[in-house]
């Protein structure tokens, strides 16, 4: 089975839309920052293959693969779709470093992100079928400034968790600390 047959076999068709548009707007962020257009569409065509996945199945699955399960994701095994879709996809079909990297924190981002790695994250924020207040801004940034761009798509996403005093991932902190001290 080809990746494409995969993937559709894996997801509701709401969310193989999501993916579609995730792969678009990763290719052509990709085109415009001189990144391997094939790998951000194979990164964007795997990053939610796991997504559909019952929390049970993904804490079964995430204890198969040695993925360490830490108190977030054991409250939101959500979370977990990220690393399992990456070892899943792994597991069938080779995959370089980064496009595994870039499904791999999609969830949370990391310290030090790729390029791909960047472009994936926001892209999967951004793409056409996203409505939220102020996501044109965000599109318009992604081609004008990349590290910009994460670092508004990431104050988004923390603003949101902080509104609703919900707990932020380290790894997320991780991710903001990052590109923010490499932006001064
Ligand atoms: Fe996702
Ligand atoms: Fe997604």
């Amino acid at each position: 089975m080809n990746v494409i047959d995969w993937v559709k076999s894996m997801v509701t068709s709401e969310r193989w839309k999501h993916i579609e548009s995730v792969r678009k707007m990763a290719v052509s962020l990709a085109s415009k920052w001189d990144v391997d257009q094939k790998q951000a569409d194979l990164a964007g065509l795997i990053h939610d293959v796991a997504r559909d996945f019952s929390n049970d199945d993904l804490l079964k699955m995430a204890n198969e693969f040695d993925i360490v399960i830490d108190e977030f994701s054991r409250q939101s095994p959500i979370l977990l779709h990220g690393p399992v879709g990456a070892i899943l996809a792994q597991k069938k079909f080779s995959l370089t470093r980064d496009v595994f990297n870039s499904v791999y924190y999609h969830t949370t981002g990391w310290k030090n992100m790729s390029f791909l790695e960047k472009i994936v994250y926001i892209a999967d924020k951004i793409e056409d079928n996203r409505t939220f207040p102020g996501v044109e801004v965000l599109r318009e940034e992604a081609f004008l400034d990349l590290d910009r761009a994460l670092i508004l798509v990431l104050e988004n996403s923390l603003r949101y968790q902080l509104s609703k005093h919900a707990p932020i991932h380290p790894l997320t902190i991780e991710a903001w600390n990052s590109v923010v001290t490499h932006m001064q």
